[in-house]
């Protein structure tokens, strides 16, 4: 089945038991169960997609999880509180005293300070690597985990993820991958060598902006440590969220394609502007990581950065809040633009140069990409002349 069909039809058990195209939300924190021995299995761990206890999940928590598994193609999913929720939980399964913990360096920044300020003071080694770094090299005996995002948040560097997993497996280490980006839709993260896929679902999986969810999917051997963490810390989704996330994820691969679309418009039309120094950009064939993204993804999804003309703050403001259909804030994924001054968490620490360029995020949502590039030209053109900003020559 291709997986616009699939999105529509799988995970639909409980919809069909109540005569119903959607599925019923189910909330109860309390499980009931008809028989001591569905009771012992449940409470031993022998049912992980069945009732056990709400914090576990409900019926319509089950049915968003065998969706996303069916989805990325693999044979299980955990729904978490939030996206970071689901990181934290993946990378502190893996973590603990003498282990070394492999993260590639343009992560999403609260990835990188979870590590930073939970990981690393409570023993475990983590170390960041660039994209041109060869893995092999720094895997050592006691690296549990390789930890990438591809793109890299704000950055977009592409990781190269067939070479990053044939040098871990080599050595037995699985992989895991913040998938956020690409989605199921443009990433098929599982069939790439992934051993672990993150996707924060607050961002396109939902699409309406009204939620934060998390949801990790794998074999059920490459997720039993994840889902025991899971279990041991609380970390699941209540089944409200679940319910919206499913309702949103029937319309993914639609919403991906008019994201794709539209971003490659404003995209293209934002390199011929001269307060644009750079758009970054995989889906661009001026991007230095287009091959990596062609070879990895069936297509783009709509957050991307540019690098705007030097200038001062004064400049800068002005072009910020010169917009009105972008929105100022910090999230991606749904269905309105949003504009975000980019800074990334790893270039933190660097001192920049007076005359370098402004870093923004753009999300392109489902407006008409003609109204985003009209609401960007005067934003651009105040910036272009003000005193205060150096354009190239
Ligand atoms: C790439 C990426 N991963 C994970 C997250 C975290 O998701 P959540 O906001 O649901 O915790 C975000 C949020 O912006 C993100 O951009």
């Amino acid at each position: 089945m291709d997986k616009e069909t699939l999105l529509i039809h799988a995970a639909r058990q409980t919809a069909t038991a109540a005569h119903a195209v959607s599925v019923p939300l189910v909330r109860t924190s309390t499980t009931v169960f008809d028989s001591f021995d569905a009771y012992k299995k449940a409470q031993d761990g022998l049912v992980f997609d069945g009732p056990r206890y709400g914090r576990s999940g409900t019926s319509t928590t089950f049915e968003l999880q065998r969706a996303m598994a069916q989805l990325a193609d693999t044979e299980t999913c955990i729904a978490t509180s939030s996206g970071l929720a689901a990181i934290t939980a993946v990378l502190a399964a893996h973590a603990g005293p003498a282990r070394h913990i492999l993260v590639s360096a343009g992560v999403y920044g609260p990835t990188r300070v979870f590590c930073d300020k939970e990981l690393i003071p409570s023993g475990t080694e983590v170390e960041y690597f660039t994209p041109d770094a060869d893995v092999s090299a720094l895997l050592r005996e006691t690296t549990s985990l390789v930890f990438v995002e591809t793109p890299a948040s704000l950055t977009m560097e592409m990781v190269d993820v067939p070479a990053v997993c044939a040098a871990a497996h080599a050595r037995g280490v699985p992989v895991a991958c913040d998938s956020t980006w690409g989605t199921p839709i443009f990433f098929d993260a599982h069939a790439l060598g992934i051993d672990i896929s993150v996707h924060a679902a607050t961002k396109f999986i939902n699409g309406h902006s009204d939620l934060l969810l998390g949801l990790i999917t794998g074999t059920l051997d490459a997720l039993a440590g994840v889902r025991a963490h899971c279990d041991r810390n609380g970390t699941h989704a209540a089944p409200d969220t679940c319910w919206l996330t499913l309702r949103g994820l029937r319309t993914l691969a639609v919403r991906m394609e008019r994201h794709q679309s539209s971003a490659l418009a404003v995209a293209r039309w934002l390199r011929s502007r001269p307060a644009v120094q750079q758009v970054l950009y995989p889906a661009l064939d001026t991007d230095p990581g287009h091959e990596l993204w062609r070879s990895q993804f069936s297509g783009a999804a709509g957050p991307f950065t540019i690098e705007l003309a030097p200038c001062s703050e004064d400049a800068f403001t002005r072009f910020i809040d010169r917009l009105t259909l972008f929105r100022l804030g910090t999230s991606w994924g749904g269905f309105e633009s949003l504009v975000m001054p980019a800074v990334p968490h790893h270039l933190r620490a660097l001192a920049m140069p007076a005359d370098a360029p402004r870093l923004v995020r753009l999300h392109i949502g489902l407006e008409s990409p003609r109204d985003l590039c009209d609401d960007l030209a005067p934003a651009l053109s105040a910036m272009q002349h003000h005193p205060d900003t150096t354009l190239r020559d």
